[in-house]
């Protein structure tokens, strides 16, 4: 009994320790499919080919109030003149991830 007790507890602490990771919090690698997916098409390369100062790129978010998680996951979810809304399109847990991946890249400058 004690030994299946430890054994239980053992799992609860992998579990509590896995589900803090960042890594799971919001996942760059998906978030990377979710754009070439859905925002690839305008924002290539971190362009934009509809609006072209509003690049993804770190000084136009930073210029534009968009270099935050929250800032990108407000503007994919609910969409801004002419880029479409993603909600009801993307769940929001792949919101979170492309909203990681695009500022990971605008941190590398998209290379
Ligand atoms: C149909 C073209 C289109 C698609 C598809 C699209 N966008 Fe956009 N995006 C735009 C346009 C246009 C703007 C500028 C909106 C504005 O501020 O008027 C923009 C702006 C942005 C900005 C802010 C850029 C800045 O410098 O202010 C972010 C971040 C962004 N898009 C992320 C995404 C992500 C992530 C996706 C995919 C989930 C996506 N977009 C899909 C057209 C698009």
């Amino acid at each position: 009994m004690k030994k299946i007790i430890s054994v239980l507890l053992l799992g609860v602490a992998i579990l509590a320790f896995a589900f803090n990771s960042p890594a799971l919090a919001a996942d760059a690698a998906s978030g990377a499919k979710v754009f070439s997916a859905n925002c690839a098409s305008c924002h290539a390369g971190g362009k934009n080919l509809v609006q072209a100062n509003k690049t993804l790129k770190k000084d136009a978010l930073e210029k534009f109030g968009m270099y935050s998680a929250e800032a990108i996951i407000a503007q994919v979810t609910n969409g801004k003149n002419a880029m479409p809304a993603f909600k009801g399109r993307l769940k929001p847990n792949q919101i979170e991830d492309v909203a990681a991946y695009v500022l990971g890249q605008a941190d590398k400058d998209w290379k």
